[in-house]
């Protein structure tokens, strides 16, 4: 995969619940992106999660693991959802499985507060007004594969584990994933941990904290997470680059989404393996809502963006998306988690059309 390729052959594992809505969604963006730059997209679906599951294989199939190994991109949807959460395999293992398997250890996942769109977060418009926060997210460590790990023993005496470990060579690359972003940004470092209690989060900020030494110009804040969290609602605009280990940072993505109003709109890109980056947006399969024609499609197709810009390297692109995105998330048509009545196919259409405009003028 080169700067301005005239082909993209990309991996798509839809999944389960609004991933394959939202899915659909995006891929109309980028055949009419890529249709109209000559650039021929080649789409390979495979399956992954539940879906996987049912048709009788495990979370991750092994032909879905080639395909995405071999794509130039992946583009994900979400997995899991109750109808499979008391069974033997577990939906999620299979996107874990993924990400190990790509070694994508540095997951960005960017928010923004485009103007307009202040209203609809719950917090006061002044204060998320301009807010634009990368977060860094390690996404190959942690709690999430750490052994030992299970529930042993018999009523009423089980015994649950789950193991944090990190490596020093883990949080130094993906701390220094976190520095190059932010000098391509405004250029400070939050660093998340909970040094006051964990050993493993000691190692991390000692870490981060050596990787900060060769970036001078690049002043690094460390946080407890604790107080981050609180911090985060209080005053986002003073963040810039966030990073931190993968379970914080999947809970403070989450908590992150009460600035933009909606997980919908949240997207994702996970890279630093040798192979393909991995692209989902950051919501799961919103069991409440899927089938219904209405979840919001933005945040996949935000992904999109992200896509275009590091595996294409097509700036122009994803600046066109990207625009489009801000547009319709302030002016609408807008899903019902943003207060609206439009259906996915709607807002889509309402991408698409922008696009057009933009494209046109
Ligand atoms: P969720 O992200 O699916 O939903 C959280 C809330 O956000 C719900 O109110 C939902 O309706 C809403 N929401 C999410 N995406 C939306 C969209 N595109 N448009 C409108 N509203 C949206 O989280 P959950 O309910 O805690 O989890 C449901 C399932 O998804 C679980 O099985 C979980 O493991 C899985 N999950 C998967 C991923 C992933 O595949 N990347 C991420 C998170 C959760
Ligand atoms: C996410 C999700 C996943 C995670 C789950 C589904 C395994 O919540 O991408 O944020 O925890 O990483
Ligand atoms: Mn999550």
């Amino acid at each position: 995969m080169s700067a301005k390729s005239s082909s993209l052959k990309l991996a798509v594992l839809a999944g389960d619940g609004v991933g394959p809505e939202v899915t659909s969604s995006a891929l109309r963006v980028l055949e009419s992106v890529l249709g109209s730059a000559g650039v021929r997209l080649e789409c390979q679906h495979e399956l992954i999660g539940g879906a996987a599951i049912d048709a009788g294989q495990g979370p991750l199939p092994d032909s879905s693991l080639r395909a995405a190994t071999e794509a130039d991109a992946v583009l994900l949807g979400a997995v899991g959802g109750p109808r499979w959460d008391s069974g033997e395999h577990r939906p999620e293992a299979g996107l874990l499985a993924l990400r190990q398997g790509l070694g994508v250890f540095a997951n960005l996942r960017p928010v923004r507060v485009w103007p307009g769109m202040e209203r609809h977060s719950p917090l006061r418009a002044e204060t998320v007004a301009g807010a634009d926060v990368l977060f860094v997210r390690e996404l190959t460590g942690g709690a999430y594969f750490g052994r030992p790990r299970g529930v042993a023993g018999a009523a009423p005496t089980r015994r649950g584990v789950d193991t944090i470990e990190y490596g020093e060579e883990e949080i130094r690359r993906v701390a220094m994933v976190a520095f190059r972003a932010a000098g391509q940004r405004r250029g400070r470092v939050t660093s998340v941990d909970k040094a006051n209690v964990l050993a493993t989060s000691q190692l991390w900020r000692q870490v981060v904290t050596e990787v900060g030494e060769q970036f001078p110009d690049i002043p690094l804040e460390h946080c407890l997470v604790d107080s981050f969290a609180m911090r985060l609602l209080l005053e986002p605009r003073s963040f810039d680059v966030v990073v931190t280990e993968n379970l914080m940072g999947d809970i403070l993505t989450d908590e992150a989404a009460a600035l933009v109003g909606t997980l919908g709109l949240l997207p994702s890109a996970s890279g630093g393996g040798d192979g393909p980056w991995l692209y989902e947006p950051v919501h799961g399969s919103a069991p409440q809502i899927a089938g219904k024609g209405i979840a919001n499609p933005l945040g996949a197709i935000a992904t999109v963006a992200m896509m275009l810009e590091i595996t294409l390297q097509r700036q122009d692109l994803a600046g066109l998306v990207s625009a489009a995105v801000g547009t319709v998330a302030s002016q609408g048509p807008l899903t019902p988690d943003l207060g609206g009545s439009a259906t996915t196919a709607a807002v889509t259409d309402a991408v698409l059309q922008q696009i057009q405009g933009q494209v046109a003028a």
